[in-house]
């Protein structure tokens, strides 16, 4: 954790639940968010953002989407404008995601006009890093961070109150997690790229039992959470490691 900085606990659902789990397991949560202080967020499936930011409005969590387009509105069948999320209830929006570099082939420059249109939108964006696994074993995690913060973070975004997201593509929904050492070095060398006063996250195979250790580290300013964001204990479980 870094002095100062209220830790984020935020829940990436990914491509799954239907409406009915959607509504029990926003519930579930704002029922168990009373005795947290970190800042919860949950960031739903786009259908459901509407749904779950009216459901969630004058609630402790907030509600936030998982992509956006670059351009403001316009011919892009099937893609959902940062305007349109913002007006339907969101707060911050998760960019440049490894499934999304991934899946779609987005890079840094993609997602960094994502990160513009969310701010110009008045969302936050989280904006995930983190090397591969063979990127890892060949001694590139720090640089391959580096590069991916510098090419994606636009200007004004620390200003803005921008999220960074250390997310390990090998660590993600494997149960395999780096070593506290290896984190806490990725935090240290992102702290010392971004500044004091951006959140910091980290994202792969966060559960209740290894929350703590994680949140404890210098530099982790809360977590981005996969799988166990599914289940409403686990995600209040990680949620109440972090203080
Ligand atoms: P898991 O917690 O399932 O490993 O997923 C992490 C993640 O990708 C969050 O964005």
């Amino acid at each position: 954790m870094t002095p100062g900085i209220r830790p984020l606990i935020a829940g990436n659902w990914k491509m799954n639940t239907l409406v009915r789990e959607a509504v029990d397991l926003a519930k579930a949560v704002v029922a168990g968010a009373g005795s947290v202080k970190a800042e919860l967020l949950v960031c739903p499936p786009f259908p459901y953002v509407a749904g779950l930011a009216g459901m969630l409005a004058g609630s402790t969590v907030a509600v936030g989407a998982q992509d956006c387009h670059a351009k403001e509105k316009g011919a892009h069948t099937g893609d959902v404008a940062a305007a349109m999320l913002k007006d339907c209830g969101a707060s911050y929006v998760i960019l440049g995601h490894s499934e999304r570099r991934a899946d779609h082939g987005e890079t840094d420059a993609m997602v960094k006009a994502k990160a513009m249109a969310a701010l110009a939108a008045g969302l936050t964006p989280i904006i995930c890093v983190g090397e591969t696994l063979a990127q890892r074993e060949a001694g590139q995690a720090l640089e391959v961070v580096h590069g991916q913060i510098a090419g994606s973070l636009p200007e004004g975004f620390v200003a803005a109150g921008g999220v960074v997201a250390y997310e390990p593509v090998w660590a993600i929904g494997t149960g395999k997690v780096p070593s506290e050492e290896d984190i806490a070095a990725v935090h240290a060398a992102m702290r010392a790229q971004v500044g004091g006063t951006t959140r910091l996250l980290y994202g792969g195979s966060m559960k209740p039992s290894n929350a703590e250790a994680i949140l404890a580290l210098p530099n982790v300013d809360g977590g981005l959470i996969g799988g166990a964001a599914l289940v409403a204990a686990d995600f209040l479980g990680v949620a109440k490691a972090a203080g």
